[in-house]
């Protein structure tokens, strides 16, 4: 029996129209776009102003951009899988919501949130529901609005994170193309460096809560940087050591996006030109569960059948880990 491998057979993008430039940050806080770019490597990112839309409404644009361009009928995905750290609310799931929006109405769907490696991790979900055989087509999306958590009185945060919405639909492939293997990994350590400390069961939120800004997304930048570097480093090296692959087998490093320095380090340690890094942090800042499908998307017309891609992001939590695949179309 041929082994059956999960594939990327489609993806699709959004993000909002309005664009939030260094320039305008500097209205905000005290900052400034030369010291933004060179440290971040950041120029704009995109923000859903509208207040009564959340995450749902990023992940179904996100999906419909899909949808037409593969000429899917929504009626036959299995499944649908919303990788974020911005639900539209707590408790009722985003990805049930999307599902229905789209007309997936033989699928179901749910949340899953690992911060910035939720897109990966949901990868990885998606592979193993395919190559079991259970389901056909699955697909994720990675979609954060995080503007609605995120200070725009601390500059150690607001300058880094955008809103925006990725999708690709995994299906079955009888060639050997889609995922090869994956690298992942978390440790607890991390919920001291970057969280929103209320809002949850450990802390409801409250006056208090309010009055001292807990209900909005805080990290210790540094330390959060060193634990990125090294271990989506790691991760990388590990991946493609375990494979037995060197630098001109891969023909694309996709990077999480979250700063250009950790990109450029991850780059760096696997010995990888510049021109194979996928990079569109300049345009859309950090957009949490949203970079890996966004880049995938923006460089679609760039990659090849059969190409081999590697995968790497960190987050909160700590989350992090790396993930190669061979991609499975032309377009
Ligand atoms: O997606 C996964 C999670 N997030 C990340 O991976 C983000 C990881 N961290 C980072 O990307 C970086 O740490 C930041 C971009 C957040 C900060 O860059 P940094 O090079 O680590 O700066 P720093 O925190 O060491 O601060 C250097 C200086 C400080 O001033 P002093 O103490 O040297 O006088 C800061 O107060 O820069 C100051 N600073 C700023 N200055 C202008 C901090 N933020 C800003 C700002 N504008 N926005």
């Amino acid at each position: 029996m041929i082994k059956k491998t999960a594939a990327i057979t489609a993806v699709g993008k959004y993000v909002p129209d309005y664009a939030l430039t260094n320039k305008e940050l500097e209205k905000l806080v005290d900052t400034n776009d030369e010291w933004i770019y060179t440290r971040t490597g950041i120029k704009e990112r995109r923000i859903l102003k509208d207040s009564d839309k959340g995450t749902s409404y990023l992940a179904i644009k996100a999906a419909e951009d899909l949808i037409e361009k593969k000429g899917l009928d929504p009626s036959e995905i299995d499944m649908v899988l919303v990788g974020t750290a911005t639900p539209d609310m707590n408790v009722a799931s985003t990805a049930v919501y999307v599902a229905s929006q789209i007309g997936a109405v033989n699928a179901f769907g749910y949340d899953l949130q690992a911060a910035c490696s939720s897109f990966l991790y949901a990868m990885s979900t998606a592979a193993a529901y395919i190559e079991s055989g259970r389901y056909r087509k699955v697909l994720v999306i990675g979609a954060d609005k995080m503007s609605s958590i995120v200070d725009y009185t601390d500059r150690t945060t607001c300058i880094i994170f955008g809103d925006g919405a990725g999708a690709a639909l995994f299906e079955p492939n009888e060639e050997g193309l889609g995922l090869q293997d994956e690298y992942l990994r978390s440790d607890g350590v991390g919920r001291e460096f970057l969280r929103i400390e209320a809002g949850g069961s450990l802390l409801p939120t409250s006056e208090d809560t309010l009055k001292n800004r807990q209900h909005y997304i805080q990290q210790e930048g540094k330390t959060v940087f060193k634990y990125a570097v090294s271990n989506m480093a790691d991760a990388s090296e590990k991946l493609l050591q375990r494979n037995n692959l060197t630098n001109e087998d891969i023909d694309w490093l996709a990077p999480h996006q979250a700063n250009k320095r950790i990109i450029e380090a991850t780059a760096r340690r696997i010995n990888l030109d510049k021109d194979k890094v996928m990079i569109n942090i300049q345009n859309y800042g950090n957009t949490t569960s949203a970079t890996l499908p966004l880049l995938l998307a923006d460089y679609e017309h760039k990659l090849k059948k059969g190409d081999s891609i590697v995968f790497a992001a960190f987050g909160g939590g700590f989350t992090w880990g790396a993930i190669y695949l061979k991609w499975a179309y032309n377009s």
